[in-house]
């Protein structure tokens, strides 16, 4: 109990210069424009079969996409992993500095699946950066782990992507949290829902609301 006391002040100060250090920021999009988001830009990959309310709703603003790891790809002859996922195709991006920001949310249990993508890479990679669910945690691709305990609980995630410098910043809550580069490619788009991967729990799912698309003024 007493050191308990003894060290919160502590505690508090450290956290605040990790978070100065980190640049934390309540305004990640300062300097960024925020582009028009509605069905104009994105649509919903699903499994070829089946139609898409099967695997996607949105009701009061909230994008709930599941997918079974049994379920066909999106495409008959396609060999990738069953999904269902939002692709913000209208926002194709080759140069600049983009910015996805949405609060998302995922059930316990869901795991072995990319929520989220930065896709566009060179061959052989296909996707610059993947936002996985593995162990229950947040995590690059299905390696370090970004977030821990991400569970039944809603987080807000910003990505920033530098086309130039090819520099990727992942922000959970509104703080920095993992920095890598992406894997090159001439073009880039937004992606979130449920994307099975290696190891994928037989049922996925991830929610969505707040999407918004920003893009860096010059
Ligand atoms: C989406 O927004 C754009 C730009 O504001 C607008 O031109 C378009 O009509 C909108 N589409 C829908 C389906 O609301
Ligand atoms: C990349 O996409 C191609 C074509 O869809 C596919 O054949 C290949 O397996 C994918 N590669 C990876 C690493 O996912
Ligand atoms: C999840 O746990 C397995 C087994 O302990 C481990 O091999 C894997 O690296 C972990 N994945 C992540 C993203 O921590
Ligand atoms: C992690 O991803 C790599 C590349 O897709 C794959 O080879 C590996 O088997 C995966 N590991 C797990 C535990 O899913
Ligand atoms: C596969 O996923 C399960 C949970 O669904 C986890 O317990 C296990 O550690 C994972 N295995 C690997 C090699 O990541």
């Amino acid at each position: 109990m007493g050191s308990h006391y003894q060290f919160a002040p502590l505690s508090i100060a450290f956290t605040l210069c990790v978070c100065l250090a980190r640049g934390w920021s309540n305004d990640l999009t300062h300097g960024f424009k925020e582009l028009p988001f509605n069905t104009s830009f994105y649509h919903i990959q699903k499994p070829y079969d089946l139609p898409v309310e099967q695997r996607y709703s949105f009701i009061n603003g909230v994008h709930k996409l599941w997918v079974f790891s049994t379920d066909k790809p999106l495409s008959r002859n396609s060999p990738t992993r069953p999904r269902s996922e939002i692709i913000i195709s209208g926002y194709t991006y080759y140069s600049g500095v983009w910015q996805f920001e949405a609060y998302g949310y995922v059930p316990c249990g869901t795991s072995g699946v990319s929520i989220m993508q930065v896709f566009g890479a060179t061959l052989p990679h296909n996707t610059s950066f993947i936002l996985g669910v593995n162990n229950g945690s947040l995590s690059y691709f299905n390696t370090s782990v970004i977030y821990p305990k991400v569970y039944d609980k809603w987080f807000r995630l910003n990505v920033i992507h530098e086309v130039e410098t090819r520099k990727l910043r992942i922000y959970i809550n509104g703080i920095s949290k993992y920095e890598t580069l992406d894997l090159g490619g001439t073009f880039h788009y937004f992606k979130c829902g449920v994307y099975a991967q290696k190891n994928a729990s037989f049922y996925m799912e991830s929610r969505w609301k707040g999407i918004r698309v920003f893009k860096r003024s010059d």
